[in-house]
């Protein structure tokens, strides 16, 4: 499947905390905000680089720099605003968009209620952040979504997924690498992630 599973060992002890029922909410967004930044720096690894002529105090040299536009990161509310602090401590001229949606709970479909991206968002490499990939169903909207708007480069960044969640990504959308922290037992009656962490959106959010 197309998906990288991030499993350096701080990112893992972190998650691992962030499992734990007893770790309070102050210590749960801290945590997010840190696994963020350690899974963007995996999502980030192949930006593209342009050599630049630059001057040290002693020398010019050709040293390399980010090229190309930006990368657009993409939050689907709530849960991902989470994930999106951490990632904005990495890129920190990032642009930003919001995608509102949450499921129903009967029929676990993602209903959306607010969506503002970039103009030129078509133009960017695209990271949609959302801390958990249960059905997919949101995530695969929230991709189906950008698309819409012309957006080609897109990945997707996640703290838990279910095998079901990865699956469905994979077949919706084959181009969309799925980047996570681990990879889950599945999903109950629900549609919660097994072992998991409980509501991502409730525990940074209450
Ligand atoms: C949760 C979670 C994801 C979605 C994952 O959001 O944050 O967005 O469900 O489930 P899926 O893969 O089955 O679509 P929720 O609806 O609880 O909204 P919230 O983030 O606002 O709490």
């Amino acid at each position: 499947p197309n998906l990288v599973v991030v499993n350096h060992p701080l990112v893992q002890h972190k998650l691992t905390l962030m499992r734990m029922k007893q770790t309070p909410v102050a210590e749960f967004r801290r945590l997010v905000r840190e696994v963020a930044l350690l899974l963007g720096y995996e999502i980030t690894r192949d930006l593209p680089l342009a050599t630049a002529d630059i001057e040290t105090p002693l020398m010019p040299m050709q040293a390399p720099l980010l090229a190309g536009k930006k990368v657009c990161l993409v939050s689907i509310l709530r849960a991902g605003n989470g994930l999106l602090e951490g990632m904005l401590d990495l890129m920190p001229s990032a642009r930003v968009g919001h995608i509102g949606l949450y499921r129903d709970p009967a029929t676990l479909q993602p209903v959306e209620y607010y969506y503002k991206v970039p103009q030129d968002v078509a133009d960017r490499p695209v990271i949609i952040v959302d801390p958990m990939l249960a059905t997919a169903n949101s995530a695969v909207a929230a991709v189906s979504r950008v698309k819409r708007d012309g957006v080609k480069d897109i990945k997707l960044a996640c703290l838990l997924a279910a095998p079901e969640g990865v699956k469905r990504m994979n077949d919706a959308h084959p181009d969309v690498t799925v980047f996570t922290a681990a990879v889950d037992q599945g999903l109950n009656d629900h549609g919660y992630i097994l072992p998991g962490l409980g509501d991502a959106g409730d525990r940074i959010y209450g």
